[in-house]
């Protein structure tokens, strides 16, 4: 199972086929609302309706929220650190990418896979996108929770929107800050050597993780040694009890090396939770020129960026993303700020499949988080999944048909065949509205 945000995604990337249609074929209005504001709006414009409604709920900060309580507890164990939750998720493409030295062919920033008002202004995909600006305020130790979104597939793991907690440090380049670096490093080493972890690492430095050219290695040593034993003991934090974490049985936490564009060296870390390693976060050792845009040259220091859904829902065991934005009594009700409760299912609804099959026009392809952004404006979260069941490019026409199949189910509430039925037909009839496809 993939798991929600996958942190990675917009990272390393997928490519990104031409031809995809544009969906040009409804008239686009000349300006959009977000957050009570208008925005003129261009040819890379595709935030949609559900998107737009999601944005001022802010789920990290309504109490009792299992995402709130998830975000207090990370907060918790870094008492020293700015706390920071209401950045508004509209930002550049020159911070979310560009600050951060993302290629500009980066197929994160294509309209596929990203929500973009207009050319100019666009939803973070990551909180990574407000380093430059927080470290260009001051900020030397810092956490900052939000929501950020990705165009995606639908399934009981994925949400164009989801929840990430961005975390930094950064040090004076000079035997002050080093010293500094040096304590906190035995005051961690000693309290990890304490408790019942077993730490799976890899080497600070390597060939594929060098260090920078800007750096003194024996600082970059100290730093990533940091980095490791905040992180590992942060895992601790989270996980250990819950695991029942014992002498003989203690938390495996596994070092990955990894690429980011704003960091080297860069890591995964992934936990053994329950019989199964989870992909937690990632991190690295903040590349200079990052600190050199917010005015920071002469410091330097690490940042790590993790999910919360994700997490949530195993320390939870809450089976499926769309429940974090029910509005249900009986999901919200079990919830106490502060505590992590086994999540107690309500019901399950019997499940309507529909399918939809069609013709594209001639030479052209449908991208999959197009098909599946009409679907959530359709039905929003009475989708449960949406696959591709059939996929065919006739030999002499060279005109491709697909075939999805759509899991109608509420979480509420038993869904009638007719429902289902009416909401199948308003998809059909936008399908051929927006795209001009031929349905079969
Ligand atoms: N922003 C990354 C993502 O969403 C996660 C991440 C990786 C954050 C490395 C960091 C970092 O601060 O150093 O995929």
């Amino acid at each position: 199972m993939r798991l929600p945000g996958s942190l990675w995604r917009n990272i390393h990337g997928r490519g990104v086929p031409s031809r995809y249609l544009a969906n040009t074929a409804v008239q686009r209005p000349c300006h959009v609302a977000v957050l009570g504001e208008e925005y003129p709006t261009d040819h890379m414009t595709n935030i949609s309706p559900t998107i737009v409604s999601k944005l001022p709920l802010k789920l990290h900060t309504q109490p009792s929220h299992p995402l709130s309580t998830l975000r207090a507890l990370i907060e918790s164990h870094f008492p020293s650190y700015a706390h920071l939750s209401s950045l508004s998720p509209l930002v550049t493409p020159y911070q979310n990418f560009d600050l951060l030295s993302f290629p500009a062919d980066h197929p994160g920033r294509s309209v596929t896979d990203s929500y973009y008002v207009n050319k100019d202004l666009m939803l973070r995909t990551h909180t990574s996108a407000h380093e430059v600006e927080v470290f260009g305020r001051g900020e030397t130790k810092w956490l900052l929770t939000a929501d950020v979104y990705r165009r995606d597939e639908i399934d009981g793991s994925h949400y164009p929107v989801f929840h990430q907690t961005e975390g930094a440090r950064i040090v004076s380049a000079n035997p002050a800050g080093m010293k500094e670096i040096e304590e906190d490093n035995e005051r961690l080493a000693a309290h990890l050597e304490r408790s019942s972890i077993e730490i799976e690492d890899v080497p600070h430095l390597s060939p594929m993780n060098p260090c920078q050219p800007a750096h003194d290695p024996k600082h970059t040593e100290l730093i990533a040694k940091n980095l490791k034993l905040s992180l590992n003991s942060l895992m601790l934090h989270l996980f250990a009890g819950r695991a029942g974490a014992t002498a003989q049985n203690p938390l495996k936490v596994r070092w990955i090396e990894a690429t980011f564009p704003w960091t080297t060296p860069s890591f995964e870390v992934e936990v053994f939770f329950r019989g199964k390693w989870l992909e937690i976060l990632g991190c690295g050792v903040i590349y200079q020129p990052t600190l050199d845009n917010a005015n920071v040259s002469n410091k330097l220091g690490w940042a790590f960026g993790l999910g919360l859904e994700r997490i949530a829902m195993v320390l939870y065991s809450i089976p499926d993303i769309r429940l974090f934005w029910s509005q249900d009594p009986r999901f919200l009700s079990q919830f106490k700020q502060g505590e992590i409760t086994t999540f107690k299912p309500y019901s399950k609804y019997p499940a309507c499949f529909k399918d939809v099959s069609f013709w594209l026009p001639g030479g052209q392809t449908l991208h999959e988080n197009d098909f599946c952004d009409l679907v959530r404006d359709v039905a929003g979260d009475v989708v449960e999944d949406v696959k591709l069941i059939d996929n065919f490019t006739h030999p002499k026409t060279n005109r491709k048909s697909l075939c999805y199949r759509i899991n109608y189910r509420s979480m509420d509430r038993s869904l009638s065949n007719d429902e289902a039925n009416s909401l199948n037909a308003q998809v059909v009839s936008c399908l051929r509205d927006r795209f001009r496809v031929e349905i079969r």
